[in-house]
């Protein structure tokens, strides 16, 4: 779908590291050279007509992002550098203060590094303690969520759709049940905003955050999204211009109001500017018609990696285009260097979720990330590849 919009796809390159960034179409770049060749000014500083050209350019996209995933209002969306600093800041800026020692998250051994160090400090720091979920064949239930919640629950950070394992998490269910408790929930929506419609009202979860760059935007950018009692709650984690109303030697400050308190010094504008037209490009194409076409190549690749010899697939019931697995007993990085040979681009390692070999005992796997602009005949290609005869010499 869509392959000549991207320069990248002209090539013979096969590109299945969509987990780590995907591709850019080439209006993200038309946009970025337009602000940085004819209005390239600061945000919400100047008094000028270029100035206030940019402020309603990012105004817009705030509401371009309001509307893709359903918020109630552009003051529950704030610009980050990334999921990880989304994260971190609420990580940080929220649970930091309301959490006290014994006071529990619960998170799973499949979630990605972001969504789980910041709560190791919070551990050392403040005594809290961390659960995991028991998984069900890799998959989180609620039956399960239930077994860790205690009445020291007070938050529940999760991915919805994990990037090594692939599962889609039941978050609906699960919000809906923690809320009856009181318990908040936390959605990393990293690995599932860019490839299905993702609606934060109906999922009715507290916090979402999400990176522009894995849904063919721009480095840099990312998304916080806190329901309007959370982000008037949240305290800042990073101070400086654009954030404040009024400083004095004294110490006498005054924040600014949601959400650009959250937003201390320049923006990455172009690049939300950039997002803006990615969101927009996104939309045309439909985000039912990219989460469907997705499932139906992935469905398709695992039929066909299954043909070969000595393959483990270690997530079959993936729900995502993300497929893990090794090749009988090649070291993964050495199957992802033989594989660019021929020009195909895929993950080797642990994918920065690190616990993840204690759900299935590997530590290092191949992984294939699919996305709209893959197709069959390129997981055709890959297939070739991997049932060459002499893999193994070839690697030698
Ligand atoms: C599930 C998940 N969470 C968080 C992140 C971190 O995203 P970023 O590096 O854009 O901050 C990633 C990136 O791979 C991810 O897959």
């Amino acid at each position: 779908m869509h392959r000549e919009d991207f320069n990248m796809l002209l090539t013979d390159t096969i590109y299945f590291d969509n987990g780590a960034t995907a591709l850019k179409p080439k209006v993200l770049s038309e946009v970025i050279s337009d602000y940085y060749n004819n209005y390239s000014v600061n945000s919400h500083r100047g008094d000028y007509d270029l100035s206030l050209k940019v402020d309603m350019a990012i105004d817009r996209v705030r509401e371009l992002v309001r509307d893709f995933i359903n918020a109630d209002s552009v003051k529950e969306i704030a610009f980050t550098a990334g999921t990880t600093a989304s994260l971190n800041q609420i990580i940080f800026g929220y649970y930091s203060y309301s959490m006290h020692s014994g006071d529990e998250v619960i998170i799973t051994e499949a979630e990605h590094a972001s969504n789980v160090l910041p709560w190791f400090e919070l551990r050392n720091s403040k005594g809290i303690v961390i659960k995991s979920i028991p998984l069900d064949n890799n998959k989180v239930t609620l039956d399960n969520v239930k077994k860790v919640i205690t009445d020291r629950t007070k938050v529940i950070s999760i991915a919805m759709v994990t990037n090594t394992l692939g599962d889609l998490r039941p978050i609906k269910e699960i919000v809906k049940y923690a809320h009856e408790r009181n318990i908040s929930v936390i959605i990393d929506g990293a690995q599932a905003v860019p490839h299905m419609k993702v609606d934060v009202k109906d999922l009715d979860c507290d916090f979402m955050a999400f990176s522009a760059h894995k849904m063919c935007g721009p480095t840099g950018v990312g998304i916080l999204y806190a329901k309007k009692n959370y982000m008037n709650d949240m305290y800042p984690t990073e101070f400086g211009g654009g954030m404040n109303s009024y400083f004095e030697l004294d110490g006498s400050r005054m924040y600014s109001n949601i959400p650009t308190r959250f937003e201390a010094g320049t923006l990455n504008i172009a690049g939300i500017i950039g997002f803006g037209s990615v969101i927009e490009y996104l939309n045309k194409i439909g985000m039912d018609n990219i989460h469907k076409y997705e499932l139906e190549l992935k469905d398709y690749a695992l039929s066909r990696l299954k043909e070969i010899d000595n393959i483990k697939i270690y997530n079959e019931n993936t729900d995502s285009g993300i497929i893990i697995f090794n090749l009988g007993d090649i070291f993964a990085q050495d199957l992802a260097v033989y594989l660019n040979k021929y020009n195909i681009c895929v993950r080797a390692g642990n994918h920065c979720a690190k616990m993840v070999h204690d759900i299935i005992d590997v530590n290092n796997t191949v992984r294939v990330s699919l996305y709209f602009y893959n197709t069959k005949e390129e997981i055709d290609k890959l297939v070739e590849v991997l049932k060459n005869p002499n893999i193994k010499n070839e690697i030698i």
